[in-house]
């Protein structure tokens, strides 16, 4: 049985004083939720501190991005020794906004990845499909592709570092996130979600064996709110969410993820 995992995503929003206020509160609205799911909040890198200070109370805390290199001469990035020595759990990778924007690619994002089970922080790999992609019947061949090129790039082959040694807990996950449902109030149908999760499980399956492939959780991302996460976490192949505007305020967060 997978545990379900929510994760906000609060993109480049908070400074580090809401973001600990909102984390402090968030974490309390969601108290007596913490012992059935996991919890996470991916925040902005200057409010990272803020929010490890506070970590003792359940809501595990993730960057949005992390380098491959443990350190050098990369103006602007962050390493996974960095991250880990402010306690974050892990890192977001490949959101679409980094492809799209950031000339994030498969093979950067696979070393990314990586980077951090190998450190054994957790992962969470966004993949998804534009919508120009899924209207010519590509779908399946962007999601193996984002999935096979990066775990070739990361050479992440072994069950063992991407499950870790809890197995309620995998250390790397995927988020299915369709570009068009990201932040356009245009949620995919349950239907299509599920569709596109058991694909990427078919295609964990493949790469990593069918035990590893049941035990690690998929993700569902793009529009999602409280009226609609339970028609996604109730679909077999849908172990929780990636949230983004709707993690923004604490009590609505909380209200989704009581829903789940
Ligand atoms: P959204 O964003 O929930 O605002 O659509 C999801 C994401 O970008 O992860």
């Amino acid at each position: 049985m997978r545990r379900k995992f929510i994760v906000g995503n609060w993109k480049m929003f908070k400074a580090p004083r809401d973001a600990a206020e909102d984390y402090r509160a968030f974490a309390e609205e969601s108290k007596t939720l913490q012992d059935k799911l996991d919890l996470g909040i991916a925040a902005s890198y200057t409010s990272l501190p803020a929010l490890t200070d506070r970590l003792q109370n359940g809501v595990r805390v993730y960057a949005q991005n992390v380098h491959w290199e443990k350190e050098g001469a990369f103006t602007g990035e962050v390493s996974v020794p960095m991250l880990n020595a402010l306690r974050v759990q892990g890192s977001l990778v490949g959101h679409s906004e980094r492809r799209q924007y950031f000339g994030e690619t498969n093979v950067s994002c696979g070393k990314r990845v990586a980077a951090l089970l190998h450190s054994n922080l957790d992962a969470v790999f966004c993949v998804g499909e534009t919508l120009a992609e899924r209207e010519a019947g590509r779908l399946q061949d962007v999601l193996r592709s984002q999935l096979l090129e990066a775990f070739a790039a990361g050479d992440i082959r072994h069950g063992t570092y991407v499950i870790g040694s809890d197995p309620s807990r995998p250390k790397l996950t995927i988020a299915y996130e369709p570009v068009w449902a990201i932040g356009t109030g245009k949620a995919a149908t349950a239907t299509e979600a599920q569709e596109a999760h058991a694909f990427v499980r078919s295609v964990l399956c493949e790469h990593f064996g069918k035990e590893i492939a049941g035990q690690m959780r998929i993700l569902y991302g793009g529009s999602v709110k409280p009226n609609n996460i339970t028609s996604f976490t109730k679909c077999a192949d849908i172990d929780g969410a990636l949230v983004g505007g709707a993690s923004l305020k604490p009590a609505e967060f909380a209200e989704l993820c009581r829903n789940v």
